[in-house]
């Protein structure tokens, strides 16, 4: 079922986005050769509970940490580890959101540690601007296959592909809500986009194929040719004057 927000929904859901926005900012700074990414957990969820929210990944579906932290060939779903120290030249994706008086926030962004690869710069680069591609193509009476082909021609332009197997998502209370947003997709296909939808739009991009794996972890998700990969999501609510970015600070 896919729930429109009232108003009033929107302010309190502004409020969770704003506080994961700045969670990701916070986790982002971090990002330094040597630093652990179970610090930049501990960061993260310290900041969360510090704005009165509450690390809405923690125990989701039985995930132990604030964030998910996946680095270069690495996609999504990295556990923080103490063992885990950044190096110069990775590149670093953060995924994290916060649950607050009930409406939940999600947002993503790869981050360079230290100098990075003209190649892993511009995979970043194509990878953040496709969202925004994204985002613009989210309009009402648009369809959701709208924002896939968005995506996806951009990305695909460049010579890079886009995952398939995971997907972005209505966003509300509860972390993923209907309905599912592919990073692929053909125009005018798929659900219908009105005003008071709130969705996570979030591409994730690999510099080789589109395939890929699951560790033996049972989280980490990493490119089955170990090519690069780069994520970035915002949540985003459909409005009659078109989309607005929820996760800003
Ligand atoms: N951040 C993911 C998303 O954007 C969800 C993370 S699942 C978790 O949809 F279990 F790691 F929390
Ligand atoms: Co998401």
């Amino acid at each position: 079922m896919i729930v429109l927000k009232t108003g009033r929904e929107l302010n309190i859901m502004k409020e969770a986005c704003r506080i994961s926005a700045g969670a990701l900012q916070t986790a982002g700074n971090a990002v330094e050769p040597g630093v652990t990414t179970e610090e930049i957990d501990r960061l993260a969820e310290k900041y969360i509970l510090s704005q009165g929210g509450q690390p809405n990944f923690k125990n989701y579906q039985g995930y132990p940490a604030t964030a998910c932290i996946s680095i270069n060939n690495e996609v999504i779903h990295g556990i923080p580890s103490a063992k885990r120290k950044l190096r110069a030249g990775d590149i670093v994706s953060i995924d994290l959101g916060a649950k607050f008086d009930g409406y939940h926030g999600d947002n993503a962004a790869t981050f360079a540690c230290g100098d990075v690869s003209p190649e892993a710069k511009r995979l970043m680069d194509v990878t953040r601007e496709s969202l925004y591609e994204g985002i613009r193509a989210a309009r009402a009476g648009g369809r959701v296959g709208d924002i896939g082909y968005a995506v996806q021609s951009y990305v695909e332009a460049r010579g890079y592909s886009v995952v398939r197997q995971f997907v972005g998502h209505g966003v509300g209370t509860h972390l993923h809500e209907a309905p599912e947003v592919p990073n692929f997709g053909t125009p005018g296909r798929g659900i219908r986009l009105m005003p008071g939808m709130t969705i996570a739009i979030e591409p994730m991009v690999n510099a080789g194929k589109p395939d890929v794996e699951v560790l033996s972890d049972g989280w980490t998700v990493l490119t089955k040719d170990r090519s690069l990969s780069a994520h970035f999501e915002h949540t985003v609510v459909i409005t009659a004057e078109g989309p607005k970015i929820m996760t800003v600070i």
